[in-house]
């Protein structure tokens, strides 16, 4: 049977399916409209068939189980997307003046506020669009800062070497010169190193904490201490952060900056689903450097009249400037604000301490087949490894990874970070039930005995997928150079 939408058809079948447009015919460019297309003339029905086959290949939170490491792939509630979907939001106009879009800045506002208030940062803006251009805004920021000071030697940016590839990249893009600091056998960050990394040079050190190996940087104070005293800047990453809301504060730890993935923490979707949001947080004196615009708030003088008014404005004379086209991506900004209501501080707190708690389940259950490097609770995710496996078998992390997806559950992120050979990031989330968790747990277990007891079958894994196993390095090599996404007759 012809799979291919351009291989079904037949001239005529479409002919009453895609009703004339009623467009004046001179509105139509002749030029544009190219005969020779070989387009397939197909039914309604054949169309519709096609791209649900289609859907029903893609993966999603709302199908399967997704414990992806480092990217709180958690269910996204439906309620977001009713509010989200509210004609008021919808039908804005992103050039709609201010008086028009009071709703709209009112929810910005207070949403600012109140990720202001969860984080201990003084501000937020809502600008960024994902994590890492949250990042790239933060270092643009500290920039601008040290050089309002005058204090034009600060070329160096601090990482840790777990840290998210893009710490070190959005470092780099403002001019950074990075700097690595080694992890401790404990999985945390060496203090002694990253004092011995100090100087007048430093501009700004980024922490993720927990870290990428889910595990709670507990010299935290230390560290905001020792790179306040050398006159850097603490940049927190706020990817983890669905393992410390309602619990800890980034601004309390003493971080000067911050970015959050709204599309994480806050269920927005992402993947295939965004587009996401990564507002980024200040101290006071920070704040002034925030992006613009900015939504600001207007009380009528003397509070007579007790109507808010809320406007954007650009009028902050020490900031960088916008990051983006309009304010921000609008509609995350909703489903996250309507998440954070629904939760309250109290379900917010009770997500994550639930987001910990499965982690530390899955890791309880799993430490005695796959080696878990750390000894700690971990906090959100944790790190294992197929190492010795690999040694005793020749089955790698990426064998049982292909495994899982034959149980129609998604990968966990795999090599890395680079600190742990043969490694899988294990993140479950709070929306997870113990039904889901000990599937999976059983999942992987059953796979590790195939890797003893039939080592030579682990490398055809995936069998039931619709693409089995591809040649990594051939998908490395495509991806880079010969990506083709054009339907093509004679391939
Ligand atoms: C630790 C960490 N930092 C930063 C990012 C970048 O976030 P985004 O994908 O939203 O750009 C990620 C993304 O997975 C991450 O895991």
């Amino acid at each position: 049977m012809p799979s291919l939408l351009f291989e079904q058809g037949e001239p005529g079948r479409g002919s009453d399916f895609v009703a004339p447009s009623g467009a004046p015919s001179d509105y139509l460019d002749s030029a544009l409209l190219r005969g020779d297309l070989p387009l397939p003339d197909l039914a309604e029905f054949e169309v519709t068939r096609h791209f649900v086959a289609l859907s029903h290949r893609n993966f999603s939170v709302d199908t399967n189980f997704y414990p992806l490491g480092s990217c709180t792939m958690k269910y996204n509630p439906k309620l977001n997307e009713a509010a989200a979907s509210f004609p008021g939001f919808t039908d804005l106009h992103p050039l709609a003046p201010d008086a028009c879009a009071q709703g709209a800045l009112k929810l910005m506002w207070t949403l600012e506020r109140t990720l202001a208030a969860l984080f201990g940062m003084e501000e937020f803006s809502l600008m960024p669009c994902a994590g890492a251009h949250g990042e790239l805004t933060a270092m643009l920021m500290a920039k601008a800062y040290h050089r309002d000071r005058g204090d034009d030697k600060r070329t160096t940016c601090i990482v840790p070497d777990t840290a998210h590839g893009t710490n070190p990249a959005s470092a780099a893009m403002v001019g950074y010169k990075v700097v690595a600091i080694p992890s401790t056998p404990r999985g945390r960050t060496d203090l002694a190193s990253l004092r011995a990394a100090l100087d007048d040079t430093v501009a700004v050190c980024m922490m993720t904490n927990p870290n990428t190996l889910g595990l709670f940087e507990d010299d935290i104070i230390e560290m905001t201490k020792a790179v306040h005293a050398a006159g850097g800047l603490m940049y927190y990453d706020g990817a983890n952060a669905n393992a410390i809301v309602g619990l800890c504060r980034p601004g309390d730890m003493g971080f000067d900056l911050m970015h959050l993935n709204l599309h994480k923490t806050f269920s927005v979707p992402h993947g295939g689903g965004g587009p996401g949001a990564g507002p980024v947080g200040a101290s006071a004196k920070l704040a002034p450097y925030l992006p613009v615009p900015r939504v600001v708030r207007a009380q009528p003088a003397g509070n007579s009249d007790p109507t808010e008014t809320y406007a954007l404005s650009s009028d902050f004379a020490k900031s960088i400037g916008p990051v983006r086209v309009f304010s921000s991506h609008f509609i995350a900004l909703v489903r996250a604000y309507a998440y954070i209501i629904v939760h309250g501080a109290e379900g917010l707190r009770r997500n994550s301490e639930l987001a910990v708690l499965n982690a530390n389940y899955i890791r309880a259950k799993l430490k005695d087949v796959l080696t878990v490097p750390y000894a700690d609770y971990c906090r959100h995710e944790f790190v294992c490894s197929a190492e010795t496996l690999k040694r005793e078998t020749g089955a790698r992390a990426l064998d049982l990874a292909k495994g899982l997806l034959d149980a129609g559950v998604h990968a966990p992120t795999m090599y890395w970070p680079h600190v742990v050979p043969e490694c899988l990031m294990i993140e479950p989330t709070e929306t997870e039930t113990k039904e889901t968790l000990d599937a999976f747990v059983e999942t992987l277990r059953a796979l590790v005995k195939q890797a003893h007891e039939a080592p030579e079958t682990m490398a055809q894994l995936p069998l039931h997928t619709p693409v089995r196993r591809v040649d990594e390095a051939q998908v490395g090599r495509l991806a880079n150079k010969g990506i083709g996404l054009r339907w093509n007759a004679e391939k």
